[in-house]
């Protein structure tokens, strides 16, 4: 998607679609220019009540031949004059459908003028064109045939003067580049498991380094990380014929004095819980356990087209979980990477097994901050259903700014406790813990079992299991967090 803007007068515009809003009656100023301009075309439709007066509704109207508006797309904002950051997110959402829908080529957007709660003129770019570059996204790979590409290839940002245009072209590029992390996030987790193993995870890695001089990517095989150590990873892939991989990218935007951002994501290519299976119904699902990693990719993507003045390292622990006759058994019992053992009381809460070797491995890059993403626990789906995920922390700090990221991006987190009280029911009669906590507060206690394995530095987990992908009809992977994680890196390079 090519993302312009412009400041000749709105009725000079030549589009096949100029996207204006309308407050219940009341025309936007955008939208009274246009109706001056055909004869108060949009006022009578508005008044017929063709438009409704619900938030979101949208109308399409054809304009006489000639004129430089090929349609006129109505958008109703309803009655509150702010909107919050969320509400504009899916009113967004729904007006880049109804433009495809119109089979529009571009369209004029108008919509820059909208009162958005706390957002600047560059964030409200910032998120309307990541919103309308992500709705270009289509999965395709594995149908005989290509699905017929979207019409929609450019849109223009009206501004009324200088420093608005500029702010507006900069948010513009950061969308763009948010939507290109969000592609590869959505592709990896769209794939199904017998396309996406680990293998294909690091040959990803390896495509996105490729030709990017700040972007470095090294891969770990089985026999590597035995040398390390990492027993508990390791018994996550032993029933699988795959082998597993640890994958890390670095970023380098500043000096090597610069301490990184570690960014580590769980990465089970398909996980039917192994010996202890998962039951039938809905298991495909379980593609989609590798998004953690497939998020971490994305944002390197989204990093290196950013070119940001920050380090990153990204970490990918990824592994297939599968029962057979070399799978870990319940009851087993393993050596982590940091000497700490572990009784497996159930070998499908494996995504904290290779969270806790990748924590401890993040220890030698003497990181800033770390944060791990996975698709951890269904209990945190129980707590948050699909509006937020799950954060756990062992710092203030980096909480709220991971939640303030996540307001201005609405990709949004809430904090749970991991209070030191939750720590006994990971207690085991014959290891230093188990890897399952009782049966009440299972995000939590998932959290707690990491919080041991990122002592040396402040750590935080976002448990993505509810936000990572749709169920239903539109089944698919969403890419977050991927919007909130690049607001915290351009907040922490001071270009949010
Ligand atoms: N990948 C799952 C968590 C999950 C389940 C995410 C459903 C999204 C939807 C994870 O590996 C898992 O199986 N967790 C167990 C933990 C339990 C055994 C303590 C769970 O949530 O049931
Ligand atoms: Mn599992
Ligand atoms: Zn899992």
């Amino acid at each position: 998607m090519q993302f312009s803007v412009s400041r000749s007068p709105i009725s000079q515009e030549k589009t096949t679609c100029a996207i204006v809003a309308v407050h219940v009656n009341r025309l936007s100023a955008e939208a009274q220019i246009l109706d001056k301009l055909y004869q108060g075309h949009l006022s009578q439709a508005v008044k017929a009540g063709d438009l409704g007066s619900k938030r979101g509704a949208t109308l399409s109207l054809f304009m006489p031949k000639a004129s430089n508006h090929k349609r006129v797309l109505l958008v109703q904002i309803g009655k509150q004059k702010t909107l919050s950051i969320v509400a504009f997110r899916s009113l967004l959402q729904t007006v880049v459908k109804a433009v495809h829908a119109t089979g529009a080529s571009n369209a004029l957007n108008l919509l820059m003028d909208l009162d958005v709660e706390g957002s600047s003129r560059r964030a409200k770019a910032r998120l309307q064109s990541s919103i309308f570059s992500d709705s270009l996204y289509q999965y395709s790979e594995t149908f005989s045939k290509d699905k017929p590409a979207r019409t929609l290839k450019r849109v223009v940002f009206h501004c009324p003067d200088t420093a608005t245009s500029r702010q507006t072209q900069t948010g513009c590029a950061q969308g763009k580049a948010i939507a290109s992390g969000m592609a590869i996030t959505k592709n990896l987790g769209d794939l199904p498991g017998n396309i996406c193993t680990p293998t294909h995870l690091a040959n990803e890695a390896k495509a996105i380094k490729r030709g990017n001089k700040r972007l470095s990517v090294n891969v770990l095989g089985e026999a590597e990380m035995r040398k390390l150590g990492m027993g508990s990873l390791l018994s996550v892939s032993a029933g699988s014929a795959e082998e597993a991989k640890l994958i890390t990218m670095q970023y380098k935007g500043a000096a090597a004095s610069k301490k990184p951002i570690v960014l580590i994501g769980k990465g089970i290519t398909f996980d039917t819980g192994g010996i202890s299976l998962k039951s039938g119904a809905g298991m495909d699902e379980m593609k989609f356990d590798m998004c953690g990693a497939a998020t971490v990719l994305g944002l390197m993507q989204t990093l290196a087209e950013l070119d940001l003045p920050i380090n990153v390292v990204g970490i990918v622990a990824s592994a297939e979980n599968m029962p057979g006759s070399k799978a870990t058994k319940p009851g087993d019992v393993v050596t982590s990477m940091s000497g700490q053992t572990i009784e497996i009381l159930n070998t499908d809460a494996e995504g904290r097994l290779v969270l806790c070797d990748a924590l401890t491995y993040a220890a030698r890059y003497e990181p800033d901050v770390v944060i791990d993403m996975a698709t951890l626990t269904g209990a945190c789906i129980v707590a948050l259903g699909f509006e937020a995920c799950g954060l756990m922390s062992n710092s203030d700090k980096l909480s709220e700014d991971l939640l303030a990221s996540g307001q201005a991006s609405a990709d949004r987190a809430w904090r749970l406790p991991i209070w030191d009280e939750y720590q006994a029911s990971l207690d085991s009669n014959f290891a230093d813990m188990a890897n399952i906590g009782g049966r009440w507060a299972g995000s939590i206690t998932a959290g707690c079992f990491l919080e041991r394995f990122a002592k040396d530095y402040q750590w935080a987990h976002l448990d993505i299991a509810g936000v990572a992908w749709n169920m239903g009809k539109d089944k698919g992977a969403t890419a977050r967090p991927v919007p909130l994680l690049t607001e915290y890196l351009l907040r922490r390079a001071n270009l949010a």
